[in-house]
């Protein structure tokens, strides 16, 4: 079954074809990075502007990829929630409209299931359920458990920043560049971690002990900036993006660890594009108990590959969305408290 993949829930315009939920035969990404860096910031009005105007040649160009015609393809999945609600639409009406005149079902998946399932798409090391999910991304910082591609139990989540908002609001503020994740993670290998020592959140007990919170951490690092325009004796960029960057990552690792010592689920599973980052990914790796299994890095960030592959799996099961179905820009449904 070839499933065409639409996702464009925030800056990002991807198409992709995946065949039986498990090989890509083609993931176009179109980023919109250039267009939002002016701004520091993912500019809604801009980002569903620039979907309208891409969607079409990205979905001919996967299709193309895949050396497949409009006719080849058996169905559509598209990202219906979380993300920006206008930019939602775009590919939500696009998929519609695609699956209505090929008279093919249309199926609307959770982007945030979807980066879970992203390494589903390797040939190596598939995760098996269950497994503790870290999934970080811009809008999102959620600690579960996977017990099937639609059974998530959240365990901890973020109570005020999610871990890419945090990266991208420190960078911003310092003008180190955009997007701020990325930037952080490449300054941080000419930096010192040790420079500066900035606080973990106190939250790591009852019911927080799966939470994690960013204010705090980027409310000190932002007070090192005063420090940071004195031309003598300032600190180094480097050194405070590598010192935030470590911060960072050790709270996330906190609560991830300690829902791997309650749970004995020893299969972690990271997705989201914050799971691109070089010191988590190598600070993961390390805990040689655990089994930490990352998506290569064009499948972290957002990718239509992951919407088809696990549509597949709702298809499989002869389900299919209504025409009706509309974009949401949060989510509901998961089994517990959800931000
Ligand atoms: O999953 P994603 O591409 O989009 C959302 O669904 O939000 O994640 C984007 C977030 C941004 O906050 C970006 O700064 C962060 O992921 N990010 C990173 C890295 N690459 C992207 N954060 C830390 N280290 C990276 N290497
Ligand atoms: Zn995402």
């Amino acid at each position: 079954m070839k499933i065409l993949g639409i996702e464009t829930s925030c800056d990002e315009c991807s198409a992709s074809v995946v065949q039986d939920g498990e090989k890509i035969l083609s993931n176009v990404i179109a980023t919109q990075i250039p267009f939002h860096a002016p701004w520091s910031g993912v500019v809604p009005e801009i980002a569903s502007r620039k979907h309208i105007e891409w969607i079409y040649a990205v979905t001919k160009d996967a299709l193309e990829k895949a050396e497949l015609k409009v006719a080849d393809i058996d169905a559509v999945a598209v990202t219906s929630r979380p993300g920006l609600f206008g930019s939602l639409l775009v590919g939500l009406s696009f998929a519609k409209a695609f699956a209505w005149a090929c008279n093919i079902p249309f199926i609307a998946v959770d982007h945030m299931l979807a980066h879970l399932y992203a390494p589903r798409l390797v040939a190596e090391n598939k995760p098996e359920y269950p497994f503790l999910g870290l999934l970080v991304s811009g809008g999102h910082t959620i600690i579960c458990r996977a017990d099937n591609f639609d059974d998530i139990t959240v365990l901890g989540t973020t109570i005020d920043d999610a871990a890419g908002e945090a990266f991208d609001k420190v960078a911003k503020f310092y003008n180190f560049g955009y997007p701020g994740g990325v930037v952080i993670d490449k300054m941080s290998r000419n930096g010192d971690s040790n420079a500066f020592r900035f606080p973990m959140p106190s939250l790591h007990k009852g019911e927080h002990r799966y939470d994690v919170s960013y204010s705090g951490l980027k409310t000190a690092v932002v007070n090192q900036l005063e420090m940071f325009k004195m031309k003598e004796g300032s600190p180094q960029p480097q050194d405070i993006a590598a010192s935030f960057q470590k911060t960072a990552v050790e709270i996330l690792l906190r609560a991830l660890l300690n829902a791997a010592e309650d749970t004995g689920i020893t299969t972690i599973v990271a997705g989201g594009g914050v799971a691109a980052n070089s010191y988590l990914r190598s600070r993961l790796g390390e805990q040689t108990r655990l089994n930490c299994v990352f998506p290569p890095l064009e499948l972290c960030g957002d990718n239509a590959a992951m919407i088809a592959g696990l549509g597949f799996h709702y298809l499989a099961r002869g389900e299919r969305s209504a025409f009706n179905v509309t974009a949401s820009a949060r989510v509901t449904g998961f089994k517990k408290k959800y931000p």
